[in-house]
């Protein structure tokens, strides 16, 4: 368990102490994509061809026409403000999803009062830690806790909403899930949110039911909400990565302290659209609805609609899976000895054992115009453990097979 560093605290920082103050240094020191343009600033991108950028977590696909048929069909509502509890028929097209994906029982979610719809994950991540510290006035120095490494909006969360951010280590050590048994119980107790994110950004790890059952208990035994980042959960090999609700249906008091959340940015391969939902504990649900209220942005009623579509339809989203397979089956054939190379169990990250992540980046993009994402860009500066981070490179496999298969070689020639 690693603290992060502490920045100069003003005398009337309301921010706990321990938490980094976020302000505008803080986050700008620890953005990653802010850090790797600096570190590309000024070098020029080799290679025969254009430039290709595998550092960003863009699905390069189309998303399917039927949401953009859905979008102009719908045109004369852009005149409405985006209701905050979105449409029944959208909250009911996600609770069936979740249904047929993750096999939970008809009545655990209720779609009425347990599903909320946000402008993709990202916003309703940010609001969680908001949310959490809020509402916990008793805990004196609150914490929250977020796997490292790990998508940046946590760490930048939880030390935007004043808490302190603890960073479980999930790295080669701990099969790159963080250890749930090494938590110091000083910390839980003071714990008001932990983020899980399963598959994971950047490991590819995808935590098992027994895993999942397991923060669920720890989040009610100790009073903390479990927030569940499921948002690459329909990224996958062979076999579906649960889901939480799935280990909350195998438990007393069914959803309570778990958030879920989920998005049609990858699934669909539209992170334009800014569509996505949070679902699980009435309770929790009805928290983050309040915040909502006053800075969210609401999912407006067109995309509702083509939210709602997408959110029926598995087609699309087998075709798409279908599109990642077929590059991580290239990336077993031009990795499979390099680089510690593993097939990642969901989402479309590779995560790479480079030795030096910020060398291995400067070489691709001076040598072969590829651009990467340093690993140690994902923990912010100065965290303990951020020097193994700092050995592996994330890699996102998002282009097509040709583009996939030719920038994979270009990287065991320019690094091996
Ligand atoms: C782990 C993780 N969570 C959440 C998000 C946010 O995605 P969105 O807001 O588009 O749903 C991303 C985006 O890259 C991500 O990698």
């Amino acid at each position: 368990l690693s603290h992060a560093p502490e920045s100069p605290q003003h005398p009337d920082s309301a921010s706990a102490p321990g938490a980094p103050r976020a302000d505008a240094r803080w986050l700008e020191a620890f953005h990653p994509f802010t850090r790797l343009n600096r570190l590309l600033a000024d070098v020029e991108p080799g290679g025969a061809g254009s430039p290709l950028n595998l550092a960003l977590g863009e699905p390069q696909n189309q998303p399917p026409g039927i949401a953009a048929i859905e979008i102009a069909r719908r045109a004369d509502l852009w005149y409405r403000y985006p209701p905050l509890d979105g449409t029944a028929e959208y909250r009911h097209a996600c609770t069936r999803w979740l249904e047929r994906r993750f096999g939970i029982p008809e009545d655990l979610v209720d779609p009425a009062t347990q599903v909320v719809p946000c402008p993709g994950s990202r916003e309703a991540l940010f609001f969680a830690a908001l949310v959490a510290v809020c509402n916990r006035p008793e805990v004196a120095r609150p914490a929250i806790l977020v796997p490292s490494p790990s998508y940046h909006v946590y760490a930048a969360a939880a030390a935007a909403a004043g808490a302190e951010p603890l960073f479980l280590p999930a790295l080669n050590e701990t099969g790159f899930l963080p250890d749930l048994a090494a938590i110091d119980p000083e910390v839980l107790e003071r714990t008001v949110l932990a983020f899980f994110c399963s598959p994971a950004n950047p490991q590819g790890a995808v935590a098992d039911l027994g895993y999942l059952t397991n923060a669920i208990r720890l989040a009610r035994e100790h009073g903390f909400v479990a927030a569940f980042d499921e948002c690459y959960s329909e990224i996958y090999g062979d076999a579906p990565p649960p889901g939480a609700l799935q280990a909350a249906a195998g438990l007393e008091e069914g959803t309570g302290q778990v958030l879920v959340f989920h998005s049609l940015s990858k699934r669909s391969s539209a992170p334009g659209l800014r569509c996505g939902f949070v679902a699980g504990d009435p309770v929790q649900v009805a928290r983050l609805r309040e915040l909502f209220k006053f800075g969210g942005a609401g999912v407006p009623l067109p995309i509702l609609y083509a939210g709602a579509r997408l959110w029926n339809d598995d087609d699309h989203v087998e075709v798409n899976r279908r599109r990642y397979r077929d590059n991580f089956d290239a990336a077993d054939d031009l990795l499979g000895r390099h680089f510690g190379y593993r097939r990642p169990d969901g989402g479309f990250f590779l995560w790479l054992d480079v030795g030096d992540g910020e060398r291995a980046a400067q070489e691709l993009w001076s040598r072969a115009g590829i651009r990467v994402l340093p690993g140690a860009y994902l923990v912010p500066p100065g965290t303990a453990h951020g020097s193994e981070a700092a050995r592996y490179v994330r890699v996102a496999l998002v282009h097509d097979l040709r583009q996939t298969q030719s920038a994979l070689r270009a990287m065991v020639d320019v690094l091996e």
